[in-house]
């Protein structure tokens, strides 16, 4: 892709959000005679620029203030866009470069003539948040080194923050492999925890019964298992597949008495 293909996309993406930050009074002026532009078209319009700024911002999560070198007290004629000096604003420059090498890796798949290759976008990745981590890993990082009761509190937090804007994936069958990897781990009370949390927020969701299932046939809590696994069925013919293990389950059970 071309200097001119990179601008095509960042800006179509742009409009929309243009609208949305249409109060924000930012002076035009600003976007005139850029000095420091390496990845974009130095002969770029002012809109553009503008759009494409407001853009990346809202793409990653990020404040202009966040990579140029000025606080949001600094008064206009002083912000110093063109300076470097902010490592964000340095790696977003090394991003839309990675960005350009990767578009032009997938519209050059040999996809056959009718393929109409998808853009990647910094949203792609960044789903509109500064450092695209899944939320198992940030659960993971939290738990080591803060402890399971404050990665439970942060879950909930970002579920409450961005449940709605699709940052992250807070599905009951993503948090029931979190609380499964735990409970594996061989802390069987941990995991036993993150399947109640998991039951506080998504307790008619078959894929919740059928985590907490697993779990508690690996305890040897047979009863429970089947009470979980018929739930799960119960709530979600997608689990049909439980069947055949629910009635092992049962046979074992049998045995057992
Ligand atoms: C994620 C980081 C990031 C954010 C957020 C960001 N910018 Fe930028 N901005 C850049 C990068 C990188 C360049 C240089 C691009 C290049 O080298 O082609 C740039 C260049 C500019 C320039 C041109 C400066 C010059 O003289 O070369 C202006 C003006 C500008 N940005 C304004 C803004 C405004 C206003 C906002 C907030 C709405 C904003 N930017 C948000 C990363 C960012
Ligand atoms: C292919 C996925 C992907 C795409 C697309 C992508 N990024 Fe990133 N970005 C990452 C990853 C991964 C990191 C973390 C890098 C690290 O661990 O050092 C990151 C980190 C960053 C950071 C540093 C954040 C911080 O403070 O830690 C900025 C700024 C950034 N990206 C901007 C952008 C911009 C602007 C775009 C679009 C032009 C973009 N990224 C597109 C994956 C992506």
């Amino acid at each position: 892709m071309n200097k001119k293909g990179i601008m095509r996309f960042i800006f179509l993406i742009s409009i929309g959000i243009l609208v949305v930050e249409a109060n924000a009074q930012i002076p035009m002026e600003v976007f005139q005679n850029p000095k420091n532009l390496t990845v974009l078209p130095p002969d770029i319009s002012p809109e553009e620029l503008r759009a494409t700024m407001f853009s990346i911002g809202q793409q990653v999560g990020m404040r202009c203030s966040k990579c140029h070198d000025f606080t949001s007290d600094t008064p206009y004629p002083e912000r110093d866009y063109a300076s470097d000096k902010k490592e964000p604003k340095r790696v977003a420059r090394e991003m839309m470069l990675m960005v350009k090498n990767i578009n032009e890796a997938v519209s050059a798949l040999d996809r056959g003539p009718k393929h109409k290759a998808m853009t990647v976008e910094c949203v792609t990745c960044h789903r509109g948040v500064r450092q695209p981590r899944q939320i198992e890993e940030i659960f993971e990082t939290t738990t080591k080194e803060k402890g399971l009761t404050v990665a439970i509190d942060k879950y909930e937090e970002l579920r409450e923050k961005w449940f709605s804007a699709g940052a992250y994936n807070f599905s009951a069958w993503r948090l029931g492999g979190i609380a499964q990897k735990i409970f594996d781990s061989g802390d069987t009370e941990g995991g036993m925890q993150v399947h109640a949390l998991n039951l506080k927020l998504n307790g008619a969701d078959g894929s919740f019964f059928f985590h907490r299932g697993e779990s508690f046939e690996k305890q040897g809590k047979i009863e429970h298992a089947i009470a979980d696994f018929e739930r799960a069925f119960e709530l979600d013919d997608s689990f049909g597949f439980l069947q055949g293990r629910i009635s092992q389950l049962k046979e074992q059970l049998k045995g057992k008495k």
